[in-house]
């Protein structure tokens, strides 16, 4: 018989509750234990999860017995102190979402906790993981020979509201070239196999959130930028975000180029967000075109409707739990997304941020922008 894994999740408001939907289509888990501070969003993961144990604390979550694994989805700023708190008590695997830190103060945390903890961290770095993505990742050297160039362009809707505004100011969020673009910095790491050297930006707050007001606080967070980045084996990447384009059939654009062709991968967005009046949401998709013969090839990549409805991130979550539990179960010896695979997309993004604010590129072979 195979045994049932019990997590314990720390933070459960809308990107919980969609771990919650993805575990419960996993066979043989168990929510064992909920913390989650906002009564709403705890109403909202007890409907999902009727059998867990709500608890008052995460020290009270931390002290019970049989949970396995862990995960902590709470605000960005709380990771690396919920990190520390759990290096205190228990040591079990845990997925944590992104951004790892917020600051980069918080790297002397990090460390200690790196050489402390003695069981795994998976980072949850969902775009790894979706359908369209993968297939890119698949086919990209037979279509280009060799990747020359990487454009990820991402045109979305502004910020979603969060559970006390978190994702309003760059303080908790960490900044928008941390806390979503954490993903396409470690996107162009995993397909360009190579580490940055170097690091522009230009961006700016332009068009979102400028008419609101929290404790007399206007936001201060960006919504388009240009990023481009330099790998140490003299391929380019660059970055294109906009986060008032929700008009766009595709959120994320990302094509490759090398010497005997392209490809792409074209991501819509979350299907709840799609115009009922025009129809079925679009379908994910790939296109290889090749300089010699010419004659672009699109191919549609399906994902299946039951994970569709249980998230934001065409199945994806799904798919990277798959492989967590595998991990928990000890039938996989080491996390696809590391700590250090982590800690780099978030080195990034804060150089990135960086270089915006600064007018100057950021030099990443200099080991305090960037981990060895
Ligand atoms: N990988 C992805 O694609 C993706 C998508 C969305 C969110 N996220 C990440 O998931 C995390 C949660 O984001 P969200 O969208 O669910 O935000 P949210 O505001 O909807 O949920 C966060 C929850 O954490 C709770 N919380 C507040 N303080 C807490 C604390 N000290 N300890 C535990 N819980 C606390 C809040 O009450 C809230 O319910 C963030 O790190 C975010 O970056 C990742």
């Amino acid at each position: 018989m195979t045994k049932v894994i019990h997590y314990g999740i720390i933070g459960c408001g809308m990107m919980g509750q969609e771990h919650l939907r993805n575990i419960a289509l996993l066979k043989d888990t168990n929510v064992k234990a909920i913390y989650e501070p906002d009564i709403e969003m705890a109403k909202k993961a007890y409907a999902l999860a009727p059998n867990a144990i709500f608890t008052h604390t995460i020290n009270d979550l931390l002290s019970i017995d049989d949970i396995d694994c862990l995960l902590i989805v709470s605000p960005n700023f709380c990771h690396i102190d919920q990190l520390m708190q759990i290096l205190d008590k228990r040591h079990i695997p845990i997925l944590i979402e992104k951004p790892l830190f917020t600051n980069e103060n918080d790297v002397a945390k990090l460390k200690k906790f790196r050489d402390a903890y003695k069981s795994h961290v998976w980072v949850a770095m969902e775009y790894r993981y979706m359908p369209p993505i993968q297939a890119l990742s698949e086919k990209i050297l037979q279509s280009t020979g060799k990747i020359n160039m990487l454009t990820i362009k991402e045109h979305r809707f502004p910020f979603l509201e969060k559970v006390n505004d978190w994702n309003r100011f760059n303080k908790y969020s960490g900044g928008t070239l941390v806390e979503k673009c954490c993903h396409f910095f470690d996107l162009m790491r995993l397909l360009i196999k190579s580490e940055p050297i170097r690091i522009m930006a230009s961006a700016s707050q332009s068009v979102n959130h400028l008419d609101e007001s929290y404790d007399g606080k206007t936001p201060d967070i960006i919504d388009n930028a240009y990023v481009i980045v330099e790998f140490k084996n003299n391929v380019r990447a660059m970055l294109e975000l906009c986060m008032f384009a929700e008009g766009s059939r595709y959120q994320e654009e990302i094509s490759a180029v090398g010497p005997i062709g392209k490809i792409e991968a074209l991501v819509p967005g979350p299907g709840r967000f799609w115009p009922e009046h025009l129809g079925p949401a679009p379908t994910p998709k790939l296109i290889i075109s090749p300089r010699k013969p010419q004659g672009p090839i699109h191919e549609d990549i399906f994902v299946d409707e039951e994970l569709l409805n249980a998230g934001d991130h065409n199945g994806s979550t799904f798919f990277q739990h798959q492989k967590f539990l595998e991990l928990v179960r000890g039938n996989l010896q080491l996390p696809e997304v590391s700590l250090l695979d982590g800690w780099k997309a978030v080195a990034m993004g804060l150089a990135a941020q960086k270089s915006a604010e600064t007018g100057l590129s950021v030099d990443l072979l200099d080991k305090n922008n960037y981990p060895t």
